[in-house]
């Protein structure tokens, strides 16, 4: 199997061509290699629109493999008014829905963690053929998405509200978390899986429908993923609580602007949205942003470097740069900051002939996910040299078919050049030179966006300086450990431009519910609060 990819990925792109009708492509889908395609129920065509049953009247488009830049298989996306049908059948088994106990919906995604158990080998090698990531991240990801189940599971028993001390006597305050409807989730292509799962399994706890717009470049991941759980959902009679339409821009705004969408998970860049929080609001309804980072890992003079190291490796090249929470920046104490960058550069050299097919087993560092992903990394590499910036390593576009870039390391630029506070979604760091760890926080807070962040340190005041109030502005906030490969237990999110939503684990749930603060009177007579008196005889 890999010896066939790691052949195909030599004999990529002959004759292939974007614009090559249907009736001259050939799909890999058709090839026995890519049987795993199959085994998830994928065809050819596939209808990308579930709403209890399958269509899609939009525009067809292709799939392609970012390793070879050959077409998977392709998906009928759908069209607004099937968009506005689904959130119409969504609103419909919400109501349904509502009225099934938490822990029997618990039960659903117990079942639905349990179908994707089975699925897990060729739907993780789906992400890993649609996306680009390697084998191990592209499993990686659908075990996130089996983790937050078996969460969701446990939650549906535990999720509680809180009774309060009333002020008034024999007056009693309860507070209850109600669902708030259906929940939109638009996810991104990095994570085409694991973000729908994580919304997905806490909304369905919660009592909420969900409605989901995949990324149009991983339209393939929506549809097997959309197909595991509407088995279970068909198993147990329920009506469509999952909908999906795939589609374009039009699609991704009438989904946005529809008061019936009660929440918006929104995965994506700041700019965009910024847009959507706007729109959403407009309408007064909710929405959790998880929007782009710019993720500095800090390492002090105390660091143990090796594990540093080890941090920046998978930080700065896991997904070929292509997280929210890749590292994006490293700045490191002046007294290691040489000895760091030429330790960096040599674990880097060694990655070189690991650069390949993702789903070649010898792969660590795969293709970006698009031309447009070669196109932003080729302009900042020119940005950062004309702004002073040294290319310690990388910096180049490999010539050969599919879209690979050189892992690349860029030092010796200012903390704050537009290059280094920008987002460039390719495996590009910037190795910045601090005085201090109170300068490094200076300068891993002055960015726009506020996703993650780790420091390096055996310093017991330092690391709890990164903790505390003058530390760390971010979301996630790591010692010793890595900015990206957060675990779905704890809150998943950051701040400032980053959106502000939190999504996954800890109490992110009470996102995906309305409170209800509830005053009961079993006093027998009528009493107002603050002492107020309001009565006549
Ligand atoms: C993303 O890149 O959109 O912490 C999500 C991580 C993953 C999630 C990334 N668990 O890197």
């Amino acid at each position: 199997m890999i010896a066939h990819l790691r052949h195909l990925t030599r004999l990529a792109g002959r004759g292939h061509s974007r614009l090559a009708s249907s009736a001259s492509t050939s799909y890999l889908i058709d090839q026995p290699e890519y049987g795993f395609l199959k085994e998830l129920g994928l065809e050819i065509n596939n209808p990308g629109v579930y709403s209890g049953q399958w269509q899609g009247r939009g525009p067809t488009i292709t799939s392609y493999d970012p390793g070879t830049g050959q077409a998977i298989a392709t998906v009928r996306q759908g069209t607004v008014q099937e968009l506005q049908q689904a959130i119409g059948l969504g609103v419909e088994a919400y109501k349904q829905w509502r009225q099934v106990p938490a822990p029997v919906r618990g039960e659903i995604v117990r079942q639905i963690g349990d179908e994707l158990r089975k699925y897990k080998e060729p739907l993780g090698k789906l992400v890993s053929l649609e996306v680009g990531k390697i084998y191990s991240e592209g499993q990686g990801e659908v075990q996130e998405f089996i983790d937050i189940c078996d969460y969701a599971v446990g939650l549906s028993r535990i999720y509680s509200g809180q009774l309060i001390n009333s002020e008034r006597a024999d007056h009693t305050i309860l507070e209850a978390w109600r669902p708030l409807g259906l929940v939109g989730v638009i996810s991104a292509y990095n994570f085409p899986n694991a973000v729908f799962g994580w919304n997905a399994a806490i909304a369905l706890t919660t009592g909420n429908s969900v409605l989901w717009k995949g990324a149009p470049s991983t339209p393939l991941v929506s549809v097997a993923t959309t197909k595991i759980v509407a088995e279970v959902l068909r198993r147990n009679n329920l009506p469509p609580v999952v909908t999906l339409c795939q589609g374009g821009t039009d699609v991704g705004q009438s989904l946005v602007s529809d008061k019936r969408v009660n929440l918006v998970s929104f995965t994506g860049s700041c700019k965009t949205g910024q847009d959507v929080g706007v729109e959403v609001q407009r309408r007064f309804g909710k929405v959790i942003l998880e929007l782009g980072g710019n993720n500095a890992l800090i390492i002090d003079s105390s660091a143990n470097l090796k594990m540093a190291l080890d941090a920046a490796l998978f930080g700065c090249i896991g997904t070929s740069g292509q997280r929210c929470t890749t590292t994006r920046r490293i700045i490191v104490h002046e007294q290691l900051h040489d000895q760091f960058v030429t330790s960096l550069v040599a674990k880097y050299k060694q990655l070189i002939p690991k650069i390949g097919h993702q789903l070649d087993g010898q792969t660590l560092v795969g293709p970006v996910h698009t031309q447009q992903n070669v196109d932003s990394y080729k302009t900042a590499i020119e940005e950062a040299k004309a702004l002073g910036g040294t290319v310690a390593f990388g910096g180049k576009v490999l010539e050969r078919s599919g879209y690979y870039v050189e892992p690349t390391v860029i030092t010796g630029l200012p903390h704050d050049a537009s290059v280094v506070h920008r987002e460039t979604f390719a495996p590009i760091v910037y190795v910045l030179k601090a005085k201090s760890v109170d300068e490094a926080i200076s300068w891993n807070n002055e960015v726009e966006q506020g996703l993650s962040s780790a420091i390096f340190t055996e310093n017991i005041s330092q690391a709890f300086k990164w903790i505390g109030a003058r530390g760390s502005d971010c979301g996630i906030v790591n010692i010793n450990t890595t900015t990206n490969g957060a675990e779905i237990g704890g809150a998943f999110g950051g701040e400032k431009a980053t959106g502000g939503g939190r999504e996954s684990g800890s109490d992110a749930w009470k996102q995906y519910c309305k409170r209800a603060t509830i005053t009961v009177n079993h006093s027998g007579e009528l009493a107002c609060a603050q002492g107020v008196v309001f009565n006549v005889e």
